[in-house]
Order: C-alpha cells, then structure tokens, then sequence
C-alpha cells in the first residue's frame, strides 16, 4: 500500500526522506519519488525501488523541507510519470496521495476542458491543479486545501508542499496519516514505524483533520474549519525497528519470531488456577459476557482466517453462536446489527479500509465493536477504541505469519474468558489454558525439526494447482495455507473442507496432483482419512500436516510433516507453521520476492 514520508525542519530533507520511504517499503510498492524544496520544489521520481530512486536523486539536492510517496498503483499503469508527487502547473506546489479519488474523471475533464494539461493518468493528479486554482483565486495554501478536497468525493491522506510558503499541508480522510513532533523539525507519515527512529511524539490525525506543518511548528485544524482535538501521543521507541537480524527474509524471521511473540501475546493473560482467560482491554464484566446473545468476527485474508478459527472456539468453549464475516462484503450485504451482540474487527494493521468500514457501518446501527489488532494506535484501534492489542511486534512481511497465530490465541482466550462466564468449567477451561501456554515450546520444538518440508516444496513448485483440505479448524487452516502459497509463490491454490472435496474440486485431480491434507488426531481425522484415500484412488500426491505419533495416517501419506500434540481448537496454531514455511521455501525456489510479492501490500487501505 501507498507510503507517505515528510520532513520540515533544520536537517537535509532527501536522506530522511529516502529512509523514511526504506521504511515504508514493507507496506508493497511499485514506483516512488520525493519533492524537495529548496529556491525551488524539485522532484524526483521512478518506477521501481526506492534505491532505484535514490540512484537518480542528485547527490548535490539540497533542501531542509520534502514530502516523499511509495506508490502502488490503483488509477493507471505503473509508470514514472504516474509515480509521486504531482506538481501544480506553476511548479510551486508539490502533493503526494494515498486513497483514492472517486470523482477523478469528472475533474480530469473539467481541468482538460479549463485547460490544464495533465501530466499522468492517475486520480491523485487533480488535486494539484484543484489546489493551484484556489491559491489562484487569492486563498491561503489551508483554504486552498479545504477548496480542493471539498470537490473531491473518495479517501486522501494528503501532503501539499508550498514552495513560497515554505510549508507542508496535510488533510486525512479514510487513508492514515501521522505527524511527528521533533525538536525544532516535524515529520509526516502514513505509518508511525517510519516516524520512531526520529521521535516518539506523535498525532494520529483523524478524519477531517488537516495539519500544517511549518518552521514555526506544527498546528492541526479541520477541514470544515473548526478545531481539531487530536493530541500528542507517545509511541513506543522499539515501535519500527524491526530488522532482519541473522534471517535472509523477514517473513521466515516472522516465522520464527512465532514462539517469542505467542510468548508477548499470553503473558499475564492466563488464569492457569482459575482455568480462565483475561483480556482485560475488552473490559467486560462476567455478567456483560452472560448477556451477549451472539458474537460477530470481521476480518480479511489471514485475518478472516483467524475469525473462522476464534468462531469455532467461542462456540464450542462458550456455547454461544458466532460467525466470520468477510469484511469487505459485511456492510454491503445490508447486515443486521444487534446492539446487544458483540463484534470483533480483526486486522494486523489496524489500517485496512474493508475492516474499518465494516467497523464504522456497525458503530452507526449502535453494535458494540471490539478490536483484535497488532498495530497500536492503529485506525481501526482508536475507532473501536477497547479491544486486545496481539502484541505480534512489527510484522514487515507481506505475507502475515506470527500475527496469524497472535490473532487465534487472542480469540482463544476471549473464547475461554466468556465461556468461563457461562458453563465452561474449571477442569476444561485449565485443559486450554494449559495446552495454550504450552505451544511456544512446541513451535520451537516443530522449527527445530521441520520435517520433510523440501520434498513438499519439489512437490507442489511447478504444479498446475494445489488443493488444500481439512476439517472443522483445520478447514480455515487449509484457507490460510493456500492463501500463503498463493501469495507468496503465485501458484493456484484452493481450499475446501475435506468433506466437500467430492461435491467438485475431486474433478481437479490427477495422477501426481499434490493435495496438502491437515489433520491433527481430532474427531474429524477418520472422516479426513476417507477424503485422503479418495483423493489418492485417482493419483494425488498426498503432502499431510499430522499430529506426530499418528503413524498409521503418515503411512497414507507420500509425504508427512508431524507436529506435535495439542487441544483440538488449538491445533491451528500448530498446524499452519509448516504451510508458512512451505510457502516460503517454494517461493524462494521459484525465485519470487518472498518480503514484497508482486500486485500486493502490507496493509490494504483502499477499498
Ligand atoms: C496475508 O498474508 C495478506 N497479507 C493479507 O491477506 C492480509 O491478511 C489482509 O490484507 C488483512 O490485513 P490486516 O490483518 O492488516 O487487516
């Protein structure tokens, strides 16, 4: 997703700015390009990385003021006219967007027809030219701000650099953004991870904030002129300084970080004595937990996955109904909100724009909405405003891992939590409790004995498609495999639970088609051994995540990765660790970028 980095202050603004922009390379990307002003705004910008940027910035640029954009594409092709920051005809404003801009081919044929000539095919570009016109009709650089977004219809998290000025406007609406307040500088950013290195001072502008930045420091307002009351935060100095340490990728290091971050996710939330868990952020009292009659979980991509898991944990440790909706269908299906019900938004960062949608779309029928969320401070944090931050750490690679399984042990304990307020009993809710807080070592266990993961990798790297099947939490197992291997290897995946593989997806196979079968030794296995046998009477090569010990079912397999044992709701977060790394081994052998996969972003804050 889009990344925005600006700089204000005493200091040569394009190193900080080509580093704020290597810190924002996480987020997915295809071209980038910063603005620099010093007697004038000059801007630099390509398709590519942003050391593909930092080749064509002249050494020699210098400016103490600049704004700089990541840009992945969403109004027109990956080009470098097409890259960040647009300029105003006069050349002296500069403006980098993250969002997207609804009416934009309304107001490109209006400034055609007026006589602007438009330099890109993007949506971002009219926002230039609209500011331009009203700095041109006599308005201040905020005004002429407010004037132009006021005929934009979509989401912005806009930077506006005005050369004569010498200030940054900034205006937020539906797309992140961040000011951070440094000694006699100030910054501007879509992410805090990028601000952290320069200073733990912060405000999260909200919607319809505006914020100027300028040598005599930073002032915020609102776009339809009143107030603004977004205040100074301190964000946590470690926030963002994720590196790589001794792993050649931060996914599989993300892999890896799996048992430290359950650790951080569970610390002082276990009640082993009382067999119970205690999230104390949802701040519900035992008889609110009583009186919730049913339970909605949103999420998208692995974060759907989770909710499907926590669904099936809630209802089978605390009997009450719960469903996982797909965020970015929920509030376009015309749900029905119950006031009384309670409803998680489950999102790593924070930042993606179906999940807070669907969020606000509840908050407007009056639904209670509880964040299950990593980044704090995030959007969709502040807008529930009470939930469970997952503690995960900074997850930099696309592809989500340790958050995934952060998500599911929140859910878990949530699940124990209220079931303990209702017929859960001490005995079963200890047996979780304690199997939870024994999963770290077993991850660390599993990592150090991998098992045949290299021969599931010769298996399933140059298929046609890849089936994945399980049963009841192995089925969003399933899910959240081929959403892996999908993503990070860019081969064709389905998953299906087990059962319903004979009511189609069985017309795939074919001698040596690799069907990846997740089955710990639940009620579901022997169902699950009937599904693998049909899937090898017509050739499938068998790749079976199983509990160790069960030997009987290796045998069925032609290749058999063992896990250790675990409750059953807990499986999940055993069972994915080898489908993470058997995506990123194969991605790795095909050559893919396995940190920044193609088309994708880190957090998806359009629509
Ligand atoms: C997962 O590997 C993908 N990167 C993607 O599906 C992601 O889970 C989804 O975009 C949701 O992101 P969020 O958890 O930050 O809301």
């Amino acid at each position: 997703m889009c990344g925005i980095f600006g700089y204000l202050g005493g200091r040569a603004a394009s190193p900080l700015l080509l580093e704020g922009l290597r810190r924002l390379e996480y987020r997915g990307y295809d071209s980038a390009g910063i603005a620099i002003l010093n007697s004038k705004i000059t801007v630099n910008k390509c398709i590519g990385r942003v050391a593909d940027l930092e080749s064509i910035v002249p050494a020699e640029l210098h400016g103490s003021i600049g704004i700089g954009h990541t840009r992945w594409a969403t109004h027109g092709g990956v080009t470098d006219a097409n890259a960040h920051p647009h300029m105003s005809e006069d050349g002296k404003i500069a403006i980098i967007h993250n969002g997207i801009i609804e009416n934009s081919r309304a107001l490109r044929r209006w400034l055609t027809a007026e006589g602007i000539l438009l330099k890109s095919e993007t949506d971002s570009e009219v926002i230039a030219h609209l500011i331009h016109r009203a700095v041109g009709d006599g308005l201040s650089p905020v005004n002429a701000v407010r004037r132009a977004l006021r005929h934009t219809r979509g989401t912005w998290g806009l930077c506006a650099l005005f050369a004569e000025e010498r200030i940054i406007v900034c205006a937020r609406n539906g797309s992140p953004l961040v000011v951070g307040i440094g000694d006699g500088e100030s910054f501007i950013s879509s992410d805090p991870q990028a601000l952290s290195a320069h200073t733990q001072q912060v405000i999260f502008l909200e919607d319809g904030d505006m914020a100027v930045l300028s040598p005599s420091g930073v002032e915020t307002c609102r776009l339809d002129g009143g107030s603004s009351d977004a205040s100074v935060t301190t964000i946590d100095e470690s926030w963002g300084e994720a590196d790589m340490g001794d792993f050649p990728h931060f996914m599989l290091k993300e892999i890896h970080e799996q048992p430290e971050s359950l650790r951080q996710c569970i610390s002082g939330r276990i009640l082993k004595s009382d067999g119970n868990g205690r999230l104390n952020g949802l701040d519900l009292t035992p008889k609110e937990l009583q009186r919730i009659p049913h339970i909605r979980l949103l999420g998208c991509g692995t974060a759907l996955h989770a909710c499907q898991v926590g669904r099936l944990a809630i209802e089978q440790l605390a009997r009450v109904p719960a469903l996982a909706h797909v965020a970015s269908e929920f509030r376009y299906n015309d749900p029905v909100i119950d006031s009384t019900a309670l409803y998680f938004a489950v999102s790593q960062s924070g930042e993606t724009a179906d999940t807070l949608s669907a969020v606000k779309e509840i908050q407007l029928k009056g639904g209670q909405v509880m964040g299950v969320i990593n980044v704090v401070g995030s959007s969709i944090a502040r807008q529930c405003g009470r939930g469970v931050y997952i503690h995960s750490g900074p997850e930099q690679a696309v592809a989500s891992t340790k958050a995934f399984t952060n998500m599911v042990a929140a859910l878990t304990l949530f699940s124990v939590q209220i079931g303990r307020a209702r017929t859960l009993s001490v005995a079963q809710g200890k047996k979780v409790v304690q199997a939870l807080s024994k999963i770290p070592d077993q991850i660390e266990r599993y990592l150090a004995n991998q098992g045949p993961i290299e021969e599931a990798v010769e298996a399933v790297k140059d298929a046609r498609h890849v089936l994945f099947l399980g049963r009841g939490p192995s089925a969003p197992v399933a899910r959240e495999g081929a959403l892996k291997l999908m993503e990070i290897a860019y081969i064709p995946c389905l998953a299906y639970p087990a059962g319903e593989m004979k009511h189609g997806p069985i017309a795939l196979l074919e001698e040596g088609s690799p069907v990846v079968v997740i089955a710990p030794k639940d009620k579901f296995r022997q169902k699950t051994l009937s599904n693998v046998q049909e899937c090898k009477a017509r050739g499938a090569k068998i790749i079976l995540i199983h509990e160790e010990g069960d030997d009987e079912f290796a045998e069925e397999a032609d290749i058999a990765i063992a896990v250790p044992k675990t409750n059953g709701i807990l499986s999940p977060l055993l069972t994915v660790i080898p489908l993470q790394l058997l995506a990123y081994h194969t991605g790795l052998a095909l050559g893919c970028d396995v940190d920044k996969p193609r088309n994708l972003a880190k957090s998806v804050t359009v629509e």
